[in-house]
């Protein structure tokens, strides 16, 4: 069973500026807490208990925002706010656990995965892009089903989404000899990092979530630079694509790309109408805007 996912969490958000200027961007709170919340918790629900991010100096904030707040705690158990309490004691689970390590160069996201090597050891693994929001489809946890996949075809699997074609050049891009249905998974032929307009094998994306056997880390070792000038995490799994199966796993769930802004609105518009406490009265001032 994979237990073990690596969160990339070192990059410095240029395109999130000015709201990434002074915090990271994964502490950008989507509705009423900090978009990586939803990615962590997206990994537990997929039965993941070790969450390994590849952070940066400028990036405390996220380890701050996983750990206990001995201060805060007491303020609120004196004021006996103990909903308060509940909801910043229990943002993970006891049996899951925060470890992070630095990366200390921008050398590239294969560069990032590649920093947490020591933590892998001979565990195979998850990457989750904290970019990405992915939201479940009727409770359906992509992640896990890719998991599933994976324990039973020891193929790696790539969770891919099909994009418009002028947007190909954004993203890792797979070659398939058919287009899978959603929550399946099949056999790629090959994998390529931003290609050109007009050169890319097909429209299905990257979407940031991977499940890897620990040897990619020794093709990491070995890949040189690649699209951006950077050690690409695609570039491996082409490697690794060369030698055993690799599988794009189709989703069934939907994306909000939070690097970008629109996407981060998109993102704060469905989880907001879908929030528990918040998703009826925040319908409500959608309809008062009369656009
Ligand atoms: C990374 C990956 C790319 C993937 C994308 C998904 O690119 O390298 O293959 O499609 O994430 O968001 P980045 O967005 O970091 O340039």
């Amino acid at each position: 069973m994979i237990k073990k996912a690596i969160l990339p969490v070192a990059g410095l958000g240029t395109r999130f500026l000015p709201a990434s200027k002074s915090i990271p961007k994964e502490m950008v709170t989507v509705v009423d807490r900090p978009a990586i919340e939803y990615v962590v918790k997206e990994a537990v629900a997929a039965g993941i208990e070790q969450i390994i991010l590849v952070t940066h100096t400028s990036k405390a904030s996220i380890e701050n925002y996983f750990d206990r707040n001995f201060e805060l705690e007491t303020r609120l158990e004196q004021k006996q706010k103990w909903d308060l309490l509940k909801e910043i004691t229990e943002i993970l689970p006891p049996h899951v656990s925060i470890i992070s390590v630095r990366q200390p160069q921008p050398l590239g996201l294969g560069h990032a995965v590649l920093c947490a090597k020591a933590i892998i050891g001979d565990d195979d693994f998850a990457v989750l892009l904290p970019d990405v929001l992915v939201k479940d489809h009727e409770a359906i946890n992509d992640l896990s089903l890719m998991i599933q996949r994976f324990d039973a075809s020891k193929a790696a699997q790539i969770m891919v989404e099909a994009v418009p074609d002028h947007l190909v050049d954004q993203y890792g891009i797979v070659d398939v000899t058919r287009l899978p249905c959603e929550g399946e998974s099949i056999v790629m032929q090959g994998i390529v990092e931003k290609p050109a307009l007009g050169t890319a094998p097909s429209n299905l994306s990257v979407v940031g979530r991977y499940i890897l056997p620990a040897k990619i880390m020794q093709l990491l070792e070995q890949t040189p630079q690649g699209a951006g000038n950077e050690i690409q995490l695609t570039d491996a799994i082409a490697a690794l694509q060369q030698l055993e199966n690799v599988e794009a796993y189709r989703m069934q769930g939907q994306t909000f790309d939070c690097g970008n802004k629109l996407g981060y609105l998109k993102a704060v518009l469905h989880y907001g109408v879908d929030h528990l406490k918040l998703g009826e009265a925040f319908k409500d001032l959608i309809k008062e805007l009369e656009l």
